[in-house]
């Protein structure tokens, strides 16, 4: 199933189309892969483990239905490649910024509907009890957890969330940090109104949270994150 939605959030200017794909059967994906351009299926041949090749049809599917969704009349024909770090690139001059990220059974893409917006980052994790406790141990601080701790004391939501910052900001400033991420703090976590708000689409969103990360001396850069479906979405723009 796909979803396709717009929306508002902090950081980036003007408006942002967001693209759900759910759980894509490897026998659909390849139907309708069939329809990329010839140079992405070529790059999805060019991984061997069948969920990654699954991953990736999914994805360009996704970020072509939201460049379409943002009136980008070239997308349809010209394919989205990849730079030399594995940054989607459009292959066609003047294209929007654009961010792709999936799970085992689901695929994002955000795109944005203006030119001003410079970059975006989006990311997507299945709520998972095990994986928060991973991170908790591994990749998030004292002060993070107790941050945490106050907007969901289950510690399995909120933990994720900041994963979810975390990676939609490194994607959206370019950083290269370590595997855990742990030079980026977060220094805030506050709930907030979701900025998704079309129930009707079937989003029901559980929580949301713009959420504020530090790296360096760098100026503050920020995420909003949401909880639905299962999942944890983060979004993040410049
Ligand atoms: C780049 C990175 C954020 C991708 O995250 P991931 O969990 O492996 O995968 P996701 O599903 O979130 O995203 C994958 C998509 O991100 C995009 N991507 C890959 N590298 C990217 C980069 N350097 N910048 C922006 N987007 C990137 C691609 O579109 C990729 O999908 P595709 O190859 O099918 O086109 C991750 O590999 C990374 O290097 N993170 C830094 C270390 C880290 O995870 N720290 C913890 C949080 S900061």
């Amino acid at each position: 199933m796909m979803r396709i939605e717009r929306m508002h959030f902090e950081g980036a200017p003007g408006e942002t189309v967001l693209v759900e794909l759910t759980t894509p059967e490897s026998a659909l994906l390849a139907r309708d892969g069939a329809r990329l351009h010839e140079g992405e299926r070529t790059l999805a041949q060019s991984f061997t483990a069948p969920a990654r090749r699954d991953a990736f049809l999914a994805g360009r599917l996704a970020v072509h239905a939201g460049l379409a969704n943002a009136g980008d009349s070239r997308a349809h024909r010209m394919p989205v490649l990849r730079d030399g770090r594995g940054r989607p690139q459009p292959s066609w001059a003047d294209a929007p910024a654009i961010s792709i990220a999936h799970t085992k059974i689901r695929a994002v893409a955000a795109v944005s509907t203006v030119r001003t917006c410079k970059a975006l980052g989006v990311d997507v994790e299945e709520i998972d009890a095990h994986r928060a406790e991973a991170l908790l141990r591994m990749a998030i601080s004292p002060e993070e957890r107790k941050l945490l701790a106050e907007v969901d004391p289950q510690l399995v939501v909120a933990p994720i969330a900041l994963w979810c910052a975390r990676e939609a900001c490194v994607k959206t400033h370019g950083l290269d940090v370590g595997w855990f991420g742990s030079v980026l703090q977060v220094s805030s976590i506050q709930p907030t109104p979701p900025r998704l708000t079309d129930a009707a689409t079937g989003w029901d969103i559980e929580a949301a949270w713009n959420i504020e990360v530090r790296f360096e001396s760098r100026a503050p850069m920020h995420a909003h994150a949401w909880q639905a479906n299962g999942a944890v979405f983060a979004l993040s723009g410049r």
